[in-house]
């Protein structure tokens, strides 16, 4: 195959583990909180991605919208049947309960007091919190950060979508743990 032939859909299969190799692979000491998501195909993206990286588990917190959805479906390509994932009433009990176990508690959000992506130093395990597409991240959450981090903005709008930051920052900190 040439360097500039893209891969097939049958190629691309051909490589992965059988599911009982898929099973036993160790997973990135990464987790994710989604605060509140309202866009099915958010958390769809968020599931695919999450694949991809071998995210140890996403917590689909208070109204977040849970699968089966057939949005969810659409940009997650069933990857929510591989990674781990629970649903949790409250967003803030659940994050109470990673930073009490350890976790190193990363909320994205542009704040005044946010550090640039390129500046964190987190310790792992991490989590990932990402909020709402109108309001954000509620400010109760944001209070147990350990650090909250932005990704410069330099256009007229004043955010990017949650999952095109969730890709960003997850492969930065995926990078980090390799
Ligand atoms: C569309 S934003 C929420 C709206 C935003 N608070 C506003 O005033 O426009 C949805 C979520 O995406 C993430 N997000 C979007 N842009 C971001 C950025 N530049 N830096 C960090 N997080 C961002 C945050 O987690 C945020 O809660």
């Amino acid at each position: 195959m040439s360097i500039h032939t893209p891969s097939s859909k049958g190629e691309l299969r051909q490589k992965k583990s059988n599911k009982n190799e898929f099973v036993q692979l160790t997973r990135s000491p990464i987790y994710i909180v989604l605060d509140n998501l309202k866009s099915a195909y958010n958390v769809g993206s968020m599931f695919r991605l999450s694949d991809a990286l071998l995210v140890s588990k996403m917590y689909l917190c208070g109204k977040t919208i849970l699968p089966p959805n057939y949005k969810i479906k659409t940009t997650s390509r069933g990857t929510e049947r591989w990674v781990p994932w629970e649903h949790r009433k409250s967003t803030i009990e659940t994050v109470q309960e990673l930073k009490e176990a350890g976790v190193y508690i990363l909320c994205a959000e542009i704040c005044s007091n946010s550090i640039d992506y390129k500046k964190i130093k987190p310790s792992f395990p991490v989590c990932l919190i990402l909020g709402r597409e109108y309001d954000g991240i509620s400010p109760e959450v944001l209070d147990l950060a350990d650090c909250i981090v932005s990704l410069p903005i330099f256009g007229m709008t004043n955010s990017l979508n949650v999952a095109t930051t969730a890709s960003v920052l997850l492969y930065e900190l995926h990078q980090m743990t390799s």
